[in-house]
Order: structure tokens, then C-alpha cells, then sequence
């Protein structure tokens, strides 16, 4: 009887133990996927909005800008310390060496998109301040905090 019980207790302190384990690993996976899938939003918005604005069709371009610094704000809470590996990952350690400096890029690249949705309305050349507020910062961040793909 004494027996049984001590397995018992054996069992429950060995699921108490590793079930937090099991639920955050799985978080993990989330948040990174999460961030993953933001990124590729960001992109997929990014591409169109040079489309549209070949077309001179700056209205239509303005809620994605709106929609890819959102995104952008969102990001900085989708790079805690856990989250440096795994889930096929291409964020490098030298994010959370240099956090301040990751998150003001995140949110100088934040700030820019809601510039360049302001900067349209009267920009002679639509091509050239893409590049200053839009493309530039994708780049600066990349050749630093992401691993070569
Ligand atoms: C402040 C930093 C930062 C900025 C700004 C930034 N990125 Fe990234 N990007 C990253 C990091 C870090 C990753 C790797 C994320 C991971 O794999 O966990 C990434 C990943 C990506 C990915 C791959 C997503 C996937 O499915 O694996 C794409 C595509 C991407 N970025 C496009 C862009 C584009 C386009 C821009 C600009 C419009 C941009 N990024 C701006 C840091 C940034």
C-alpha cells in the first residue's frame, strides 16, 4: 500500500515537474511562427504597395503602410529571451546583445511607415522616399540581426 502511493507521488511530482516544460516549448514555437508570419505579411504588404504606387494609386497604399508599422510595434513583443532558438529561427544572438538597439530599428521602421503614408501625399519622386522610409530599413536590420538565408 505504502508502496503504491510512493509511486503515485513519484508520478505527480514528475508531471508537475516537466508540464510547464511541455506547455512552454510550445509557446516558443508560437511566438517564433508568429513573428515569421508577420514578417512575410510585411513583405507581401511591402510588395504591393510599390505596385500601387506605380499606378499613382496612393489612397489605396495608405492603410497597408498603416497595417505594416502595427505589425512592426507588434514585433517587439515577439523576441523574449526563450525564443532565441528553434522553429527554424534566422533571428541571430546579437539581437538580444544589442536589444535597445533591435527594438529602436523596430520601431524607427514603425515610425517610418506612418512617415511615408504622410510623405506620399506630396513626394515628387514616390520611388526614392519608399526607399528612405520603407526598404532601407528593412536591409539595416537584416545585415545585422538575421542570418544570411
Ligand atoms: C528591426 C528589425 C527588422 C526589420 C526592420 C525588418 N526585419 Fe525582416 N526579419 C527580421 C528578423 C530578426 C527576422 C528573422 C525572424 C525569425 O526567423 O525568427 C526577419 C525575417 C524576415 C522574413 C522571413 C520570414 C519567414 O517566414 O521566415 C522576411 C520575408 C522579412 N523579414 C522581410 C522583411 C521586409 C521586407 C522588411 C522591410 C519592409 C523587414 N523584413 C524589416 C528583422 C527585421
Amino acid at each position: 500500500m505504502i508502496r503504491k502511493i510512493k509511486i503515485i507521488k513519484t508520478i505527480i511530482i514528475i508531471f508537475s515537474l516537466t508540464f510547464p516544460f511541455s506547455v512552454n516549448a510550445q509557446t516558443v514555437e508560437e511566438i517564433i511562427k508568429g513573428r515569421k508570419a508577420m514578417f512575410s505579411e510585411n513583405y507581401q504588404n511591402a510588395k504591393k504597395i510599390s505596385i500601387l504606387l506605380k499606378s499613382k494609386k496612393i489612397q489605396e497604399a495608405k492603410p497597408l503602410m498603416k497595417k505594416i508599422s502595427d505589425n512592426y510595434d507588434k514585433l517587439l513583443d515577439y523576441f523574449p529571451e526563450n525564443t532565441k532558438e528553434g522553429s527554424k529561427t534566422e533571428a541571430l544572438p546579437s539581437i538580444w546583445e544589442n536589444k535597445d538597439e533591435f527594438n529602436a530599428l523596430m520601431k524607427k521602421a514603425s515610425d517610418d511607415m506612418i512617415k511615408l503614408a504622410k510623405a506620399i501625399d506630396t513626394a515628387e519622386d514616390l520611388r526614392a522616399v519608399q526607399k528612405e522610409l520603407m526598404w532601407s530599413n528593412c536591409s539595416a536590420c537584416h545585415s545585422k540581426f538575421r542570418a544570411p538565408h
